[in-house]
């Protein structure tokens, strides 16, 4: 570091924390490595080790032990009194807890050595509670409610020492640790540093905004996207960093500004989310931070209401602002007064000012899915390009169309009709149906709910690969939990999941009794049949309802049809 350096504020609670060990010490550790237990661990907990070692999220040096834990969930505190809102934790199956076992080591998906660490903590959670209280929701449209479904049943917690840091091996010169993000900040020389967190593509009403906010403090200005774990259905991160450097590249200050990328896996949590976003950027070297409208917020609840109102992260900076050492720097929307050609806060607009406007909805189905640019009020030219090559009109994308209803419901024969419009239309389409998938992909599961939710998430997955190399999938399941159906539209990206509700009253379908299956799950010979001694939820907002007692399966697929023309997936 130079001795400039020395000027940026001091890391959060006084030190930065590293964790990466080096030179013998490494050699040696992880020679022992290879005999410890493994512990394999998830791509979010990889992501908050690596800020752990690195002393992003300094002064925590561990994952969360339970005094920690519990003081975070209810005060937002850490044990020590400190202000930490999001909990970092580390779960595993209680199976696969190893006994007797001191020290564990910590591999990535793939079994690479990342970690060891020693066993100090075991402690039970509950995910429901930890929603409430850190999302202020249990609402599976939350994006992190149906992932916690799936976290394990203990945290785990203890001393840390890092062998391996991930490896990446995209945007290598653009991906720097607190302490060469400190170090490069400090060299420009202004005690003042605004932080600009985003998980989007940079738009102009975004340059605008961070170029206020620099001019504000009379500082430096780092802008620092979020390249880890984002809301499913983001622009994935390959495409945004390359509009990042090209803005950087060509409108930015070089003097006063650093693009660099944050491997952060991001919960979605509004309010507390924004604050634990300033701490982090403090730990980067920043003493301000730009919170604007819906900071970190994940969009609406399954009643169609956001999740945390407009400028609710805003109040709690400004309630913490000074504990924490990071001031926000706050914006109202900002919006492009047409006739004087520049952006204004919504507060602050003349009375009869035209104002214009494009929504991220109609980015999307205005522009890209028409093969349009964007205008350059707008955007930039060079990130209108790269948007439009990213996206190709919606008619080439992927899109799944789900049904869900009870056995019988008509879902296959729907699903059968709807192939063969399709294909007659030139659009080709694989059908996974739920009965067929279980002859291979789900061979061998059964009806436990457990079984259940693997068989759909399964689905779930082959249709999110299909969607995202722009194919058509249809699938057609039972799928009877509203949780498990959720978690398959997130892993696909919300945008190309289309729910369609095959309602038909359980009468009805134990009448048809196609399969014979009703009477047997009636005569006590199947247990847990759907709709008999299993529940159905209904879904909350599909995006098309077919009630086959009112319509030919002809009519039901067309009206799919009709929905996918409607939304620009058919031409
Ligand atoms: S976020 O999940 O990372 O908050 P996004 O990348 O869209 O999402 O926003 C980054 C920051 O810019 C947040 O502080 C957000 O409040 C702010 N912001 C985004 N769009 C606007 C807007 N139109 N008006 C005001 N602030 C905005």
């Amino acid at each position: 570091m130079t001795s400039k350096a020395k000027d940026l504020i001091a890391p959060y609670g006084g030190t930065l924390v590293n964790l990466v060990i080096e030179g013998d010490e490494r050699a040696a550790l992880l020679a022992q490595a290879n005999a410890y237990p493994s512990v394999q661990i998830s791509q979010r907990a990889l992501h908050d080790l690596e800020l752990l070692a690195t002393g992003g999220f300094s002064p925590l040096d561990r994952f969360m032990g339970q005094a920690d834990y519990q003081r975070v969930l209810t005060e937002m505190r850490l044990a020590s009194g400190l202000l930490f809102p999001i909990p970092i934790t580390l779960t595993i199956d209680k199976a696969d807890l190893p006994t007797r076992a001191e020290w564990v080591t910590l591999r990535d998906a793939r079994n690479y050595i990342i970690a060891v660490m020693r066993l100090e903590e075991v402690f039970r959670w509950d995910p429901k509670r930890e929603a409430r209280l850190v999302l202020g929701t249990t609402d599976p449209r939350h994006p992190l409610v149906p992932e916690m479904d799936h976290w394990h049943d203990l945290c785990i917690s203890g001393e840390l020492k890092v062998l391996n840091l991930p490896k990446y091996y995209d945007f290598v010169d653009i991906r720097r640790t607190p302490a060469e993000v400190r170090a490069l900040l400090g060299q420009m020389g202004n005690v003042n540093v605004i932080a600009f967190q985003t998980r989007n593509p940079l738009h102009r009403i975004h340059e605008e905004l961070t170029k206020r906010a620099a001019a504000q403090i009379e500082g430096s200005l780092l802008i620092h996207p979020v390249v880890g774990m984002t809301k499913p259905g983001d622009v994935d991160h390959f495409t945004r960093v390359r509009t990042y450097k090209a803005l950087v590249e060509n409108y930015y200050d070089k003097a006063s500004t650093v693009l660099s990328l944050l491997p952060l896996a991001m919960r979605m949590a509004g309010p507390r989310e924004a604050l634990w976003h300033a701490i982090i950027r403090r730990n980067y070297g920043a003493n301000h931070f730009v919170v604007g409208r819906d900071h970190a917020g994940p969009g609406n609840d399954s009643v169609g209401k956001p999740f945390y109102g407009p400028y609710e992260a805003q109040e709690m900076m400004t309630q913490y602002e000074a504990e924490i050492g990071v001031k926000s720097v706050q914006f109202q929307e900002l919006v492009y007064l047409q006739d004087e050609g520049r952006y204004e806060e919504t507060g602050k607009v003349p009375p009869d000012a035209k104002i214009a406007n494009i929504s991220g909805t109609q980015v999307r189905d205005d522009y890209l899915a028409k093969g349009k640019l964007l205008p350059e009020w707008f955007t930039r030219p060079e990130t209108a390009e790269i948007l439009l090559e990213a996206y190709p009109p919606r008619y080439k994308q992927g899109v799944c169309i789900w049904f869900t209803g009870l056995s019988g419901a008509g879902k296959s024969t729907i699903a059968q009709a709807l192939t063969a419009m399709l294909l007659e239309r030139g659009r080709q389409a694989t059908v996974l149906d739920g009965d067929v998938v279980r002859t291979h992909l789900s061979k061998g599961l059964g009806f436990s709910k457990e079984d259940r939710d693997t068989n759909i998430l399964r689905i779930g997955f082959v249709a999110g690969e299909i969607v995202r190399h722009n194919g058509t999938v249809i699938c057609a399941a039972i799928s009877p939990y509203r949780s498990t159906r959720n978690e398959a539209r997130l892993m696909v990206g919300e945008e190309h999941f289309i729910t369609v509700f095959v309602d038909t009253p359980i009468e009805v379908c134990e009448q048809r009794d196609i399969k014979g299956m009703y009477a047997r799950a009636r005569r006590g010979e199947i247990k847990g049949f759907t709709g008999i001694d299993d529940p159905y939820e209904d879904p909350q907002n599909p995006e098309v309802v077919i009630k086959t007692v009112e319509c030919t399966p002809e009519e039901g697929a067309h009206q799919i049809v009709v929905y996918l023309e409607q939304r620009g997936f058919l031409q």
